[in-house]
């Protein structure tokens, strides 16, 4: 068996870089642990995964934020990182490496070589532009994009620039992106955003500015031989994938063995990018394209994008110091489509939690050990021979396969569901008195319930997975609620 036979075969996931100007809020949150339930079904599966995140440091948005905070960028920066990793620890996202775009070491070699290459394929020229640029996006956007004048993502009027920059050739790559996503060569999930990126290349792309003057932007990669000029933050911040890897540095073992990426996600607010430009650059610079691309729905609360110019953002670290880190991980993971919009609401949350953690889970557990403590009764050893296996994985790989992680979540719950019929059923509690044996065989399937239901958890609640096979395993009931009720 090859080393690599052994290790498993390489899997690569990426969340998007996030714009560190304000602290994570859920619909950040749910991109990150999505990716995360990926990752964790991938490692379970027996696959060497390696799980990108990261932040995207080189925007106005973050000069402007530090400034209305009165520190200094690079400080705001770091402690803003700082809050974005320690809220990923708390969640348990278990990233293999979080990158900075402003890491001058790491970082720009990669976006310089990208560069380099685009000039080299003759896709980058100086042309004189005039356009309506959006902080906000970190883009430009054209009068149809507005509402009365303004962005009506950000709420925001765009500024009118004027600016000589370099122009990355988009347009050239339209009908070879969209015949390489026809044909799946990337897929994009789901169908109907594989259509709407498709409708858009149909129509064909627009050479897009790919600089901006160094002295209107006081952040970003400058350009290579030219001073004057800075990298567009976009081409910087796509280049993360693979200059996190080690692209365009001596070190390219990383690259050899993971690009191309099996999995970007993103929201659909940033299908473009993805799925148009991105796919462009590797192109242009002749490197492989990524194999997939998942395209998840915002969470919306009260119906509107949550986000922080809307000032509707729910913060991850409120719900996780009420509820607790695993159940916020459940909520996201079942709760929230990975194909369309969701909303969330405080109420919502709060329902679900009492439903399906303390009376659902949380109560199934105590219930079956402490029928299984008190009366000695232990696991079948072959049951708990499972705990070591990834086979019980196969029930639940066909919602993995299509990306319906919601699903998969659904699956487990119909299983507690089936097991509390079960119990209501044939009422060990009482048959224990009068016939032990029959009891006997019905506590041990419903341990063996209780095994499958925490393997299959591992990739959403590891936490919780975990301490039911510690139950397990020394045959005890919780010495308090997994989930307490709420009222
Ligand atoms: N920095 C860019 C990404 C660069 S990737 C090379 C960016 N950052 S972001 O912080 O604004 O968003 C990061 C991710 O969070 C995106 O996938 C975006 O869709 C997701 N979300 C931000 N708000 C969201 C919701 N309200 N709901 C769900 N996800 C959303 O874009």
């Amino acid at each position: 068996m090859s080393k690599q036979e052994e290790k498993g075969k390489p899997f690569y996931i990426t969340t998007p870089i996030y714009y560190p100007n304000a602290n994570l809020h859920m619909g950040h949150e749910y991109t990150t642990t999505l990716c995360d339930i990926f990752a964790r079904y991938h490692r379970l599966k027996g696959e060497e995964v390696y799980f990108l995140t990261g932040a995207d440091e080189n925007t106005e948005k973050v000069v402007r934020a530090a400034k209305d905070a009165n520190i200094n960028t690079k400080d705001y920066l770091d402690e803003t990182v700082s809050g974005f990793k320690s809220l990923f620890k708390m969640l348990g996202i278990s990233y293999d490496q979080f990158i900075r775009t402003s890491d001058e070491e790491k970082h720009w070699p990669g976006v310089i070589e990208m560069w380099n290459r685009l000039v080299a394929a003759g896709d980058l020229e100086k042309r004189e532009y005039k356009g309506l640029y959006c902080v906000g996006h970190e883009a430009f956007l054209t009068e149809k994009d507005l509402v009365n004048g303004v962005c009506p993502d950000h709420g925001e009027a765009p500024q009118e620039l004027t600016e000589e920059n370099y122009f990355f050739k988009l347009s050239k790559y339209s009908s070879e992106i969209k015949q390489k996503i026809e044909t799946d060569e990337i897929r994009i999930i789901p169908q109907s955003r594989k259509n709407e990126i498709l409708a858009l290349l149909e129509r064909g792309l627009e050479d897009i500015s790919f600089s901006r003057s160094a002295d209107k932007v006081s952040v970003g990669v400058p350009v290579p031989g030219d001073l004057s000029q800075r990298i567009y933050v976009w081409g910087d911040a796509l280049t993360n994938y693979i200059s996190a890897l080690g692209f365009g540095t001596k070190n390219g073992d990383l690259y050899n063995k993971f690009w191309p990426a099996d999995l970007h996600v993103v929201g659909k607010d940033i299908l473009r990018f993805h799925a148009a430009i991105w796919p462009a650059m590797l192109l242009s610079a002749k490197l492989p394209l990524p194999k997939a691309i998942l395209v998840h729905g915002l969470i919306t609360s009260g119906g509107q994008k949550m986000s922080k110019s809307l000032g509707n953002v729910i913060d991850p670290l409120m719900l996780i110091d009420e509820y607790g880190h695993e159940a916020v991980r459940y909520y996201l993971a079942r709760y929230v489509s990975p194909f369309e919009d969701s909303d969330l609401t405080l109420e919502r949350f709060k329902a679900v939690y009492n439903a399906d953690l303390a009376n659902g889970l949380g109560n199934l557990v105590s219930r079956i050990m402490k029928m299984a403590e008190v009366n000695n009764i232990k696991a079948l050893e072959r049951d708990i021979e499972l705990f070591k296996k990834t086979n019980l994985y196969e029930q639940i790989d066909s919602y993995f396969v299509e990306f319906k992680v919601n699903e998969a979540v659904d699956s487990l719950w119909s299983l507690i569901k089936r097991a509390d019929n079960d119990i209501q059923t044939l009422e060990p509690f009482k048959t224990i008195k009068v016939d032990r044996k029959k009891a006997e065989v019905d506590i041990k399937v419903f341990l063996a319930y209780l095994i499958e239901i925490s393997i299959k958890l591992r990739p959403f609640m590891p936490i919780t997975a975990g301490k039911i096979e510690k139950l397990i395993k020394e045959n005890k009931s919780p010495e308090a609620p997994l989930f307490v009720r709420k009222d």
